[in-house]
């Protein structure tokens, strides 16, 4: 059984969908056992409570530099026995140290069809600000490992969605998480416990 640890920042919908899913049984092989928030006031940590999920908080600003706040993360991490770290809507940005140290082990999901309107800068509804203002008829979303390049690690699962008229990025965000984030951050998630997921490179194979 692994450990999976979420990492969150806000309302946390996709900590619940993983939640959902663990209720019913389709992370057959992995279990959540606590939740981080870079927020004390994040919903996603009553959403954890209510769960009877532990929670923990550990804040960027807390720290005078980031190679410090890099390596009390990685630390607490360790102390949680993470054999898997999610990013479930996490906003601060991880240091070299906790992606070396869980390297092939950080799963995050990221709002649109990498490699379009992702990198730096782009993160919640400024990708979907984005998406319409370019005026793409297919969005949707990725699930994907990461490595030192912001949104730039091997691909595990993407989901399209359809651009409808009259959308605005409100509305795009809902459409994207609850026809892609909320299905393919779980079953990502559910196929890394089961060791199906395979990296060659930059590349990712399913083993189903
Ligand atoms: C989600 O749409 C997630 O894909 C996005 O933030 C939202 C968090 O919502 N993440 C990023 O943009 C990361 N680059 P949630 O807290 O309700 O899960």
């Amino acid at each position: 059984m692994k450990n999976i640890v979420v990492l969150v920042s806000g309302g946390g919908t996709n900590l619940q969908a993983l939640i959902d899913a663990q209720h019913r049984g389709e992370i057959a092989a992995g279990r959540i056992t606590c939740v981080i928030s870079s927020n004390p006031n994040a919903y996603a940590l009553t959403r954890a409570s209510e769960n009877g999920i532990e929670t923990a908080v550990i804040r960027r600003r807390d720290f005078d530099a980031f190679d410090d706040y890099d390596a009390a993360l990685t630390k607490l991490l360790r102390e949680k026995k993470a054999d898997l770290v999610v990013l479930a809507g996490f906003m601060t940005i991880l240091g070299s140290q906790v992606i070396r140290a869980f390297e092939n082990r950080i799963i995050n999901i990221h709002p649109a069809l990498i490699p379009s309107f992702c990198g730096e800068g782009y993160y919640g509804l400024r990708v979907h600000e984005e998406a319409l203002r370019k005026g793409v008829k297919v969005t949707g979303a990725t699930a994907h490992f990461v490595n030192e390049i912001c949104d730039g690690g091997p691909i595990i699962i993407q989901k399209a969605v359809a651009v409808q008229n009259g959308d605005t990025p409100e509305i795009l965000q809902k459409r994207v998480m609850e026809q892609a984030e909320w299905k393919i951050l779980p079953k990502a998630v559910a196929l890394f416990c089961e060791d199906k997921i395979k990296v060659n490179g930059n590349k990712t194979e399913i083993l189903e």
